[in-house]
């Protein structure tokens, strides 16, 4: 008699030896990358220049960007989801960006001087959201979120700050502490002591508010840490927060250097109605290119003001360098971006196709039998490995604990999908988010859907999933 399970078994063990895996299509694809790598680990620690890029045998290399795709050295046309790290909503090279800034470039790159495009390029980011009273330019998220813990604690007095476990703000040392990306390694424990990290809780946030009288502000993804990898309820907490905070007197930071812009026209506080005391803007407000901003209450921002005391001027005022801040090139990309996200409908393109991409991705699940599903919000695409929680309502925002990201957004499986999607023709954040722009087109969602089911599969058939 036929014994099946062992029939299929050898099926299978003879099915593995015959099909490729993730791994070998993957160097096979990419023969170019695999050669760059090897030249670029002589240069650079782990032969990358941001720790996200590390991957395992090699990075891919890529030479080129047009709308929703882009270009490796072995010239495979690539959809991207990554879109420079979600700095790109209008997608890659978008004409009337290129244009404006090949404009500049050729009449100077840096004035050295005060020039009119800052002051442009404020009013457009106030012109998205009305309610800032002030801005300053930078080059980073991370000296945004830097400085502006600098201007709150010359602000208020007080040394402390509160952030969220997993929650990200860049690499300077006090957004180190349970950030998901490297540890705290060597930050002085004086430091350490000075940042209160809690669960996104409101009860949690209130313990802690009245434990710690020197905490001056709470910071915070306003969608959840990692682009809402670990989702939080951003209608009632963000409302919950704004109140708690007003109570204890501390300011509220919102870090919208993701969701700024994206999430609506003027980001996560327009969408869900709640004024922070200070923002964040990174990525989109620079139009694609390096620059951010703080923004937020005049009196908060004021901390880097001369007021012609020598006293306060030399001793007392937030100093803010930055030679490249507001530079010419950067200002045009941020003023034509942020004007088209302004008069023309860039987010609900990119919110259609993103909701074109949920609804495929979650057909990619049930069809294959592999438990998950696809969320998110706006043009913000984040894939789950696992059930469907019981207690959720939406698509948008679902009730996820953090043992349950933990253990099922594995690293394994995040970099495994990364790399098979890229084996399709598809790149995916961290393999784990799919910023999705104005300028991807419905062919290219669904050929991303293909992508995805087959990856799926992928993983399966090697034991990831
Ligand atoms: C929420 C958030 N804050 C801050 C940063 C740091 O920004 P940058 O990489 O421009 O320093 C990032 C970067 O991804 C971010 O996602």
């Amino acid at each position: 008699m036929l014994d099946l399970p062992k029939f299929f078994q050898r099926l299978n063990h003879i099915v593995e030896r015959i099909m490729p895996s993730i791994d070998d299509r993957y160097i096979k694809k990419f023969p170019s990358s695999a050669n760059a790598f090897k030249t670029a680990v002589e240069f650079f620690p782990s032969g990358i220049t941001h720790q996200n890029r590390h991957a395992e045998p090699f990075p891919v290399y890529f030479n080129s960007g047009s709308g929703g795709v882009k270009f490796d050295l072995d010239d495979n046309t690539i959809i991207d989801f990554v879109m420079g790290n979600g700095s790109l909503l209008q997608g890659h090279a978008h004409p009337k960006i290129v244009e404006a800034i090949s404009s500049q470039v050729a009449r100077g790159t840096h004035l050295g001087g005060s020039t009119l495009f800052e002051i442009e390029w404020a009013k457009s980011v106030k012109n998205l959201v009305p309610w800032l009273e002030q801005v300053r330019f930078t080059n980073s998220g991370t000296e945004s979120t830097y400085l502006a813990l600098r201007c709150i604690r010359a602000f208020n007095g007080k040394s402390k700050i509160l952030k969220f476990e997993e929650h990200f703000h860049g690499w300077h040392e006090y957004a180190l502490p349970s950030q998901g990306n490297a540890g705290p390694a060597f930050v002085p424990q004086a430091i350490m002591d000075m940042v209160v990290v809690v669960k996104p809780d409101l009860g949690e946030v209130e313990k802690a508010l009245k434990e710690h009288p020197d905490i001056g502000v709470v910071m915070l993804e306003p969608t959840g840490a990692h682009y809402a990898c670990f989702p939080l309820q951003p209608k009632t907490f963000l409302k919950g927060l704004r109140d708690l905070t007003s109570q204890h007197n501390v300011v509220l930071m919102f870090d919208e250097t993701i969701t700024g812009f994206r999430i609506s026209k003027g980001g996560a506080q327009i969408r869900y109605n709640v004024q922070p005391d200070i923002s964040v803007f990174g990525k989109i407000v620079a139009g694609g290119m390096p620059g951010a901003a703080i923004a937020g209450r005049s009196d908060i921002l004021e901390m880097m003001s001369f007021k012609g005391d020598p006293d306060w001027d030399n001793n007392r005022r937030i100093g803010q360098g930055g030679t490249f801040n507001g530079n010419p090139p950067t200002a045009i990309a941020g003023i034509v971006g942020l004007n088209m996200i302004a008069n023309e409908p860039v987010n609900q393109v990119a919110d259609a196709m993103a909701a074109r991409l949920r609804t495929g991705l979650n057909s990619a699940f049930e069809s294959t039998n592999i438990p998950g599903f696809a969320y998110g919000i706006a043009s913000i695409v984040n894939p789950f490995f696992g059930k469907y929680p019981s207690k959720s309502t939406d698509l948008e925002s679902p009730d996820l604990s953090y043992e349950e990201v933990r253990k099922n957004m594995t690293g394994v499986r995040k970099g495994y999908l990364t790399k098979a999607m890229l084996t399709h023709d598809v790149h995916v954040m961290g393999g784990q988010v799919f910023m999705v722009s104005s300028a991807h087109t419905e062919e290219q969602i669904d050929q991303t859907i293909e992508a995805f089911e087959l990856s799926l599969r992928d993983l399966k058939s090697e034991g990831i999933l």
